[in-house]
């Protein structure tokens, strides 16, 4: 079809489709994008999104989980424009004013943080966390968990959506075969990538017995992309892998990509006391502006000016601390800060409403579940007991039932992503009645599939 792109937004979703197909493989630029029913939505508010056919939708996803203050939030949309008509600019030269003053706002509020500095993408700042661990140590090999995502690079991209079938019975203690997300990648990585089971400190043990460990990187909670959902650390197992690190050398690499400023304004660290070496952000710490960080202890984050090359790790790019980014970064964390007070509690009080509605709705009607939540995020699960790791849901999930659940609140106008296990997300714009809608809809679907 020849219609010129502005005239898409007034047709059906597949049309749109088939358009960018003509020009973009699969017409999607990010394959996780890609899902069924494919949805184009054309407009964001606050906790609703609105498809091209006018359809309104309250949104969980929360694009990926980076819109915890919900979507187009005006002061920040207002500080990222401000920044455009500010004559600030990409000089490619020298400090800028406002990353100064993002960082000194991270470092003063967020305990994790001594030092900070920012990059665009969640899968750069991992990866600089990789490369600081490994020029600290002198080491190569990394550590990471089964069912984990920390980016979309070699090395992380790896054993993120196996199957029971891949990966055979349960490894304890010792590690799973490396299986990248793709074709591609260099096979050499998987010489030095390790995944073991979340919740489980003794394959951390075994693998550093075995080969000198650089950095073990992951979620403090399960949280990521990929079937894991959202999987809750079991008590000890935090404080366990700080014992572990110390004891070994490693450093130790909480991804707070989606943890980070959702759970609390010092992330799931702050939350569980657990201190890590580095610490890395992305996703709310601007709101759905693309904005990451790397940061954590001074004397590792101060390797990046190391004297000596052959100890200081390469960190460059031209956005790196893009002024627009920045200005809603600051605009982020400035409120956060101003209204933690009231707003994590209140997140906290509607994803415990939204827990509650679910496992009632299920309790009712018999149905085998549980659900997993921290705060704004939850996950819920067709199996008896909460998972601990990957292997307890691909051995005990019902993953065409949680689709088929998802695709009938779609068409509620609830929007929960048609991918099953997948983090749902609260933000600071839904409101209560938008929790009583939802459980509404629900109920009706869970109707509909048993
Ligand atoms: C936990 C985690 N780490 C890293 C990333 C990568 O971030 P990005 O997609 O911004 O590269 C993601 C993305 O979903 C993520 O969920």
């Amino acid at each position: 079809m020849d219609k010129p792109t502005s005239t898409l937004n007034k047709l059906p979703s597949e049309t749109v489709l088939q358009h960018n197909r003509r020009y973009i493989p699969g017409g999607i630029s990010s394959v996780n994008r890609s899902i069924d029913p494919a949805i184009t939505f054309v407009r964001g508010e606050g906790a609703y999104l609105w498809d091209n056919e006018g359809k309104r939708y309250i949104d969980y996803h929360a694009g990926f989980a980076p819109y915890f203050l919900g979507h187009n939030f005006a002061p920040i949309n207002q500080a990222a424009a401000a920044a455009l008509t500010s004559g600030d600019s990409l000089f490619g030269a020298g400090p800028s004013i406002a990353e100064g003053r993002l960082a000194e706002l991270i470092c003063e509020n967020v305990p994790a943080a001594e030092k900070i500095t920012f990059l665009n993408t969640g899968s750069e700042a991992t990866s600089l966390a990789i490369r600081i661990g490994r020029a600290i140590t002198g080491r190569q090999h990394i550590i990471v968990m089964q069912g984990g995502y920390n980016g979309n690079h070699d090395e992380l991209a790896v054993n993120v959506f196996n199957t029971l079938a891949e990966i055979g019975p349960r490894v304890s203690p010792g590690e799973y075969p490396i299986k990248p997300l793709g074709a591609g990648t260099t096979v050499m990585h998987n010489r030095f990538t390790h995944a073991v089971n979340y919740n489980d400190l003794e394959s951390v043990r075994y693998i550093c017995r075995r080969f000198p460990i650089a950095a073990l990187i992951t979620e403090p909670l399960l949280q990521n992309i990929g079937v894991v959902g959202k999987v809750k650390a079991k008590p000890g197992y935090l404080e366990g892998l700080r014992d572990l690190a110390d004891e070994f050398g490693f450093l130790l690499v909480f991804d707070e990509v989606k943890t980070g400023f959702r759970h609390a304004l010092g992330g799931y660290s702050q939350v569980c006391g657990v201190k890590p070496d580095l610490v890395v952000y992305g996703k709310a710490v601007a709101n759905g502006f693309p904005l990451a960080a790397v940061a954590g202890k001074a004397e590792y984050l101060d390797s990046i000016i190391d004297p000596d090359p052959s100890r200081r790790p390469f960190v460059a790019g031209t956005y790196n601390g893009h002024p627009v980014a920045v200005a809603a970064a600051i605009e982020t964390v400035r409120y956060l800060t101003a209204n933690k007070d009231t707003l994590y509690p209140r997140m906290e009080a509607m994803g415990a409403a939204m827990e509650a509605g679910i496992n009632d709705i299920f309790a009712r009607r018999d149905i085998t579940a549980c659900v997993t939540r921290q705060g704004s995020a939850f996950s819920f699960y067709l199996m008896e007991k909460q998972p601990s790791d990957l292997h307890d849901i691909i051995e005990g999930h019902d993953f065409a039932r949680d689709l088929a659940l998802r695709r009938a609140l779609i068409q509620r106008g609830v929007f929960f992503v048609p991918i099953a296990t997948k983090q749902c997300s609260l933000s600071a714009a839904h409101t209560d009645a938008d929790v009583d809608f939802t459980l509404e809809q629900f109920e009706s679907a869970v109707a509909t599939v048993w």
